[in-house]
């Protein structure tokens, strides 16, 4: 039987014949996605063009298309969700030297913020804020992709990448919650945590994991703490620069009748 052949976007073959043929080249797709062998440079030219092409030595790059400088074909999303992840850090660990994670200390620390300490409102109104508008504009960033069509191959492993980013905005977000210590943080992982508890098979541990303990007391400050704190930015980081060394791997950002 034969089996009209269809060109994809990415310029490789697929068929008409089902989602077999799909999934058995699916690993081998995966992985040229994520790693593209370039023949070595085999004159001067090439050897140029290779370091200006390499995003150790030009992280910047070296050569962008006029379309990519468009405010509109970003409407500069992804630099302000960099730029507002920025601002968290900096803000983060300026409140860390005040913050105490304990469940006598953690609230009274957050009231003498408010009353005490120079210019401490405005330092934990600044995080709050850039964390509402880290949660928005990432999902907004991740439209903009989407409707332009940039999540297409080659650039599939760079949404991957960003789901990532995604779930971990929101996990900084979802931890950052309880630090206050307050009514609303407290009640707020107990419904969260029990929701977590209903997951099928595993719920129970992936509470007991987040908790620390059968409720939301100490051990959960501390490790809601930990992961706030040190964890998640840390993982954060790592994406981003995964994120940005891919967007120079796939040839700078997508744009129309070219990818
Ligand atoms: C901490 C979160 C994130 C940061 C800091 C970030 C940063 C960036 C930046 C600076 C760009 C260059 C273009 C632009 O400014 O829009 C970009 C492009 C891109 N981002 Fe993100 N991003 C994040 C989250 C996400 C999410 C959640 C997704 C999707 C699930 C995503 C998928 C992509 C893709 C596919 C591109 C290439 C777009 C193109 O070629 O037009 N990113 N990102």
């Amino acid at each position: 039987m034969s089996v009209r052949k269809v060109p994809t976007p990415s310029g490789t073959d697929s068929t008409r014949a089902g989602l077999g043929p799909t999934m058995r080249t699916l690993p081998r797709r995966l992985w040229r996605s994520i790693f593209r062998s370039n023949p070595l440079p085999r004159n001067e030219l090439e050897r140029s063009q290779a370091v200006a092409n390499n995003f150790f030595f030009h992280i910047p790059s070296a050569k962008v298309h006029e379309h990519t400088l468009r405010p509109a074909t970003t409407f500069g999303l992804g630099l302000i969700s960099l730029y507002t992840f920025i601002i968290l850090c900096v803000s983060g660990v300026l409140l860390m030297f005040y913050y105490v994670p304990t469940p006598e200390q953690a609230y009274d620390r957050m009231l003498d913020l408010r009353g005490a300490v120079f210019f401490g409102t405005f330092l934990r109104n600044l995080h709050r804020w850039a964390a509402h508008a880290m949660v928005a504009v990432v999902f907004l960033h991740m439209m903009r992709v989407f409707l332009t069509g940039a999540h297409k191959p080659p650039r599939e492993f760079n949404w991957l990448v960003g789901l990532g980013l995604l779930v971990l905005t929101l996990a900084a977000s979802f931890t950052g919650y309880l630090l206050p210590w307050d009514q609303l943080a407290y009640w707020a992982i107990v419904v969260g945590t029990s929701i977590a508890g209903y997951a099928p098979l595993v719920g129970d541990e992936i509470r007991f994991f987040l908790l620390g303990d059968d409720v939301v007391g100490r051990e959960a400050l501390l490790r809601f703490y930990v992961l706030h704190c040190v964890v998640l930015p840390l993982f954060i980081s790592a994406l981003v620069g995964l994120h940005f060394w891919r967007i120079r791997k796939d040839g700078g950002l997508a744009r129309p009748g070219r990818d």
